[in-house]
């Protein structure tokens, strides 16, 4: 993935429309992350209207909901949703869905209501999750369910995609307490120690260089890209390139999806070079390691990726997931070995690598509203 945007173009920025077209932000993307408006009585709305704000794949956003009943919700992958070339068995798509139904867990819990929670209960598909039911959720009341502070941060959470502090070490004492939730079945590990943040760096760096070089997988990525606020707008999903300084290249026509996709023009040479100084900066490093790569370990590692991630807002943490190296195209076998040496020598997935750091404050990202994700029963 990458973002561009080059210096050039900026003398542009002058009086009338162009300034106001530079200035838009987008205006209905972002929505769905007002949660303080009329809460639904209906207790599945509300946690779902929380769960479409978890993290997921270039925010992709691939799930369905099926209303069953009173007090079910089946959820589906939109088979339309897919990112073949980088994530051919849908693995991180699934991590994605493991979020999704975390912090759905949270919602209802934060109003007394207990999930019960079957997984695929018309089966697995390890090659692909293939429009499927991923998971059926039904809710019940429960006096002895209780609220998890995790919760408060759900509007809050960010993944950071900027370049960190690098003056401002992350301590072993905050790292400790930022991975010290650890489930059997998806453990969470971290490292702040230079020469093991070192040998990270370099991993994700040459994940990245072949991922943005590789053709297919690219333009995989610029396939979803948005340029400017009007097309972000449109489609609140994908990978979204907004803010001033893209707005004057695109009113200049230097940047669209086309220079992009070109490995020759400045808008993908910026963007190679954004992206090596974005994933380069990482004072520490955490990552998630399930014991196999099962459907139910993806799940579990998704649960506790946006419990590390949320776990991180309220410590004043930002975190940003690289997952270039632990993907299963055939170009990226070097680095997949070797993140695998380096993260979990005594065995098991890596599911995730992220960089954790102190990193500026970011707008959230688009989300498709709820009512477009409902299909009927
Ligand atoms: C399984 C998984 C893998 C991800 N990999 C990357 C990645 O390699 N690079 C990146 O910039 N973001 C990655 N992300 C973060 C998503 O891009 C991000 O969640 C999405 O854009 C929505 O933004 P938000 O988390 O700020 O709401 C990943 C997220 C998940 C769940």
């Amino acid at each position: 993935m990458i973002i561009a945007v080059s210096g050039a173009g900026l003398a542009l920025v002058g009086a009338g429309t162009g300034a106001y077209q530079v200035t838009r932000q987008p205006r209905t993307a972002t929505g769905p992350w007002s949660l303080a408006s009329a809460t639904p009585e209906d207790i599945r709305l509300d946690a779902l209207r929380h769960a479409i704000l978890a993290p997921n794949p270039h925010n992709l956003q691939p799930w369905r909901f099926r209303l069953e009943g009173d007090d079910s919700v089946a959820i589906l992958h939109d088979p339309q949703r897919r990112l073949p070339e980088t994530d051919p068995f849908d693995r991180q798509l699934t991590i994605g869905f493991g979020g999704l139904i975390e912090i759905a867990r949270m919602a209802a819990a934060a109003r007394g209501y207990r999930i019960e929670t079957v997984e695929f209960p018309d089966g697995v598909a390890e090659n692909g999750l293939n429009g499927g039911v991923v998971a059926r959720l039904s809710f019940t009341l429960d006096a002895g369910v209780a609220a998890d502070p995790l919760f408060n941060a759900v509007p809050l959470r960010r993944s950071t995609k900027e370049p960190y502090d690098l003056a401002r070490a992350v301590s072993s004492e905050l790292l400790a307490r930022l991975i010290e939730e650890d489930a059997p079945t998806a453990r969470v590990l971290g490292t702040a120690e230079p020469a093991r943040v070192a040998a990270v760096r370099q991993l994700v760096l040459d994940a990245g260089e072949i991922e943005g070089r590789t053709a297919r997988t690219h333009l995989e990525s610029v396939r979803l890209m948005r340029v400017g606020h009007a097309e972000i707008d449109a489609s609140p999903d994908g990978i979204d390139l907004g803010g001033p300084m893209i707005e004057v290249l695109r009113l200049a026509g230097q940047i669209d999806r086309t220079s992009l996709a070109d490995p020759a023009s400045q808008a993908y040479k910026a963007g190679m070079e954004i992206q090596r100084e974005t994933y380069g900066s990482i004072p520490a490093a955490l990552w998630i390691v399930t014991p196999g790569d099962t459907r139910l370990d993806q799940l579990a590692a998704g649960r506790a990726y946006v419990r590390v991630n949320l776990r991180a807002t309220l410590l004043g943490l930002a975190m940003h997931p690289a997952s270039q190296s632990l993907q299963e195209f055939p170009e990226m076998r070097g680095p997949f070995s070797r993140a695998h040496q380096l993260l979990a020598p005594g065995g098991g997935r890596v599911q995730m690598l992220a960089r954790v750091g102190y990193g500026p404050q970011v707008p959230p990202s688009p989300r498709w509203p709820l009512q477009a994700k409902l299909v009927p029963a």
